[in-house]
């Protein structure tokens, strides 16, 4: 890698860190009053055990190492299933945007984290938890592309993860834009990389971290869309949300939290 490489990745790195510091260390967001895992009113899929959907393709918050899955929202899962007295136990990868549907029909997984922000339209099928983590939309290129404007993407091919709001942005905000959906963030990535699509719309804090290993390509534009993350929860399961804000308002007064932000977010 040449310095101009390395700085690039630094600059990443530092927009990582500051989306860290002003993103994701917001106090407390309230909360219920019972003590987490004192009620007998949740319902759970597998007894003593929280089981998660998640699509783990979308590092630094879940991804998959290996087998096996890593990342701020999965030790945070993990954090928050150990305050409820339950064990934590991730389903396969899952889609996207099969996910909320399959919180909303029950009976598979408990509780859905994939770095889902709060919508309208998500609120109409699930329940969601007090947020975990504030972030904002990217675009990227190539840095061959000479692309360094939104303007400049007007009737090009955006890419973007199937049922996200990456995917809605672009659709919704660059004239004339062919914006395909994949199934997986890893082939978005894949896609600008070999050039079948120009620029990627994605969180940012994401972006950030593709760009790393995809060092040929940049993030140029920060879309300050304002979102907050969220753990998609049945609506038939009112005390499950209930007791992850307590196990969530605890994770962040014992410290658990801002260590994870330190590990992963910066
Ligand atoms: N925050 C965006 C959304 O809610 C993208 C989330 C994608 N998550 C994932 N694990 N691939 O639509």
């Amino acid at each position: 890698m040449n310095i101009k490489k390395w700085s690039l990745v630094a600059i990443a790195g530092m927009l990582a860190a500051t989306m860290a510091l002003f993103g994701c260390s917001s106090g407390d967001q309230g909360g219920a009053s019972n003590a987490a895992g004192s009620d007998g009113g949740v319902k759970l899929v597998n007894d003593g055990k929280l089981t998660v959907a998640a699509s783990l393709d979308f590092p630094p918050f879940e991804n998959l190492n290996g087998d096996k899955p890593e990342g701020f929202a999965v030790e945070l899962m993990n954090a928050l299933a150990q305050e409820m007295g339950l064990e934590c136990e991730y389903l396969p990868s899952t889609k996207f945007d099969t996910i909320v549907p399959l919180i909303q029909a029950g009976g598979k997984a408990d509780v859905g984290v994939s770095s889902f922000t709060i919508t309208d339209k998500r609120l109409q099928q699930v329940d969601f938890t007090d947020s975990y983590c504030d972030v904002n939309q990217s675009l990227t290129v190539r840095k061959d592309s000479g692309i360094t404007e939104v303007s400049q993407l007007e009737g090009k091919k955006i890419g973007a993860q199937s049922g996200t709001t990456g995917y809605e942005w672009a659709a919704e905000n660059i004239k004339g834009a062919e914006v395909t959906a994949y199934d997986e963030m890893t082939a978005v990535f894949a896609a600008l990389d070999s050039g079948q699509i120009d620029a990627i719309s994605v969180d940012l804090p994401v972006a950030n971290y593709y760009v790393k290993a995809y060092s040929d390509c940049q993030v140029i534009k920060e879309i300050p869309t304002g979102e907050q993350y969220a753990i998609a929860v049945s609506k038939e399961n009112p005390q499950l949300t209930k007791d992850l804000n307590e196990a969530l308002k605890a994770v962040r007064d014992n410290g658990t939290y801002d260590e994870l932000v330190a590990k992963w977010l910066k």
